[in-house]
């Protein structure tokens, strides 16, 4: 059984199919692009669905313009045209660079997404953000370029790892937080069927849901003029805590700190209740995340980190913060100050 999510963009729009064995509906792909961990479970699978394939090494620290010039070099040596077709086949990493890549091959060809990371199928492999790092940060060189169509097939979920799993959850969680408290409600419940026993048809209802949620988001804002920034709840602080880890912290485990952070903030203000603030902890919690900062970063490079996000504008610290759970907000120009105070409650 498959579930179906449309991203409504006028002739832009495209389908998301989720479910077992959806990665069998891929068409011929031109150009498949695949990391170097992905070939090693799925090449064999990946060369029957496309004309030739590209493997970059795994990693975040090759998520670089080089080896998007070279997936672009691939593309030229295999005479892909205007009208040829690339596929992403992996994780956020991977999804972000054959995203860009199509959007600059021949000033921009069309792409499909396959996630194979429970992350890349609740949020990156939807709504066209595009990018590589740079010394000076992530995610700095970029495009929106909308994939023609996403393919998430649950199958892929049996051969990832926990830690990449609980990645995933990180922004499930997320999502439940910023815009649907019955999502939240739901991952309330038998956490150990996400985890450590996961039950694959529940996750098909739960991505199709954060699926449904993020195309309304960018159905409503696709260039992040306003709106689309509350997917960022949890990230401000979250990159701060992920760079001064030396990236030790996953991204998912920055994030469920971050929630925390900014959960701490929140009440602190008033603008959300201790309650909730807490029941968001209980879940991160339950979910095998960290909701405490072993080390006590010193809280100005938290912030001086912060400041350093791409979302900072202007030297000032913008914060999503839920008002509650299914609802969040943007507030700016956060004070230092209770930005310190909100850090220092989640040390450990
Ligand atoms: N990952 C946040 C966004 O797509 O806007």
């Amino acid at each position: 059984m498959s579930e179906k999510v449309i991203v409504e963009l006028g002739d832009r729009s495209y389908e998301i199919l989720i479910g077992s064995g959806i990665r069998e509906l891929a068409k011929q792909s031109d150009l498949l692009v695949t990391d170097s961990n992905v070939d090693k479970y799925y090449g064999s699978w990946a060369e029957t669905k496309a004309n030739c394939k590209y493997i970059f090494p795994a990693g975040e620290e090759n998520k670089s313009i080089q080896t998007v010039a070279d997936i672009c070099r691939a593309a030229a040596q295999n005479r892909l045209s205007r009208k040829s077709v690339m596929t992403a086949l992996g994780g956020g990493v991977c999804g972000d660079m054959t995203g860009f890549a199509a959007a600059i091959y021949m000033r921009g060809i069309d792409f499909v997404q396959i996630p194979t990371t429970l992350l890349a199928m609740v949020d990156s492999s939807v709504g066209g953000k595009t990018a590589v790092d740079i010394p000076e940060g992530k995610n700095l060189i970029g495009a929106f370029h909308q994939p023609r169509r996403v393919l998430i097939d649950t199958d892929f979920l049996k051969t990832l790892p926990l830690k990449e799993i609980r990645c995933g959850l990180a922004e499930i969680i997320k999502t439940g937080v910023i815009l649907d408290e019955n999502l939240f409600a739901e991952l309330e419940k038998a956490p150990e069927t996400l985890t450590t026993a996961p039950d694959y048809a529940r996750y098909s209802s739960i991505i199709r849901r954060c699926c449904e949620l993020k195309a309304q988001v960018v159905a409503a804002d696709e260039k992040e003029g306003g709106l689309r920034a509350i997917l960022n709840y949890g990230h401000t602080f979250g990159h701060a805590f992920e760079l001064l880890s030396n990236f030790t912290l996953s991204h998912g485990e920055g994030v469920a700190l971050g929630m925390c952070a900014a959960g701490e903030y929140a009440a602190a203000e008033g603008i959300w209740s201790k309650q909730e603030a807490l029941r968001q902890k209980k879940l991160i919690a339950a979910l095998g995340l960290p909701t405490r900062l072993d080390t006590a970063y010193k809280t100005g490079d938290v912030i001086q980190a912060m400041l350093g996000d791409k979302k900072s504008a202007s030297g000032k610290i913008n914060l999503v913060l839920p008002t509650r759970i299914g609802h969040a907000e943007i507030f700016k120009d956060a004070a230092a100050g209770k930005i310190a105070l909100a850090v220092e409650s989640i040390y450990a």
